[in-house]
């Protein structure tokens, strides 16, 4: 069984690598960031409560993470482990998700400078429905602005803003790159394995790379 968190500053390729991961390992994607975009989307409550949180780069709260995180898990796709794609984001998410007794198997730290991180994001488009992930010159669709599978028109996140990118770098940097440590701290100690890969190189590269360590 395989529990996969991926860490990583926002559009380092965490959402891009998981894809990937989860063909490779065969475990369901659990993405907090595509689950509130999605409750954003339907105009539920909870989507109302934490729209305008989204839009500018803020961290949603613990509390509403913990309990999305434990209603995922209890659909049976998860029996045999899953991914999760920037989540934990504090330390009070990871101590959430040992007191689930989620058993780490992997942690997989993917880095990429501030200053390139912009840049990606100014080219990042979404396929709102399934949170598939292109860039207009490094990950380009075949037919420029619609997704390659459902043929459905991409669009562009509204936090993809460079103000509000930097704001979220900011959040990054002061509360959950902090977990490396702990999570470093943890391998060391032999309970799960933490490894980091430059997220610089391109999308086969970075694969190419986590692939050999899982
Ligand atoms: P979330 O959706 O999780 O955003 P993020 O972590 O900021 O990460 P991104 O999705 O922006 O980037 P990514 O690393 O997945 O990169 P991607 O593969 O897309 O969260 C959004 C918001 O939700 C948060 O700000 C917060 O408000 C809230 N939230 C979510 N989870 C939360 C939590 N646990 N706690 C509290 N709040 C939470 O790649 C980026 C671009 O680069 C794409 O265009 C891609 O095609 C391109 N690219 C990818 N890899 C490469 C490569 N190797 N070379 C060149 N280009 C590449």
């Amino acid at each position: 069984m395989k529990n996969i968190i991926l860490l990583g500053p926002p559009g380092a390729g965490k959402g891009t690598q998981a894809d990937l991961i989860c063909d490779l390992c065969n475990v369901p994607k659990i993405s907090t960031g595509d689950m509130l975009r999605e409750a954003v989307a339907s105009g539920s409550a909870l989507g109302n409560e934490v729209s305008n949180i989204l839009d500018s780069g803020a961290l949603v709260s613990d509390e509403i993470i913990g309990s999305l995180i434990k209603e995922r898990l209890t659909m049976p796709d998860c029996e045999n482990g899953s991914l999760f794609d920037g989540v934990p984001r504090t330390t009070g998410q990871a101590q959430q998700l040992a007191d689930m007794n989620i058993k780490f198997t992997h942690v997989i730290e993917i880095h990429v400078d501030d200053q390139d991180i912009v840049k990606r994001m100014s080219g990042r488009r979404v396929h709102p429905g399934s949170g598939r992930n292109y860039h207009i010159e490094y990950n380009p669709p075949e037919n420029e602005g619609y997704d390659d599978i459902s043929g459905e028109p991409l669009i562009q996140r509204e936090d993809d803003k460079p103000e509000t990118v930097l704001k979220r770098l900011g959040v990054y940097h002061d509360q959950t790159k902090p977990l490396t440590d702990f999570y470093t701290k943890q391998s060391e100690a032999g309970f799960l394995k933490f490894f980091r890969v430059d997220g610089s190189n391109t999308v086969s590269g970075v694969f190419e790379s986590i692939s050999k360590q899982l």
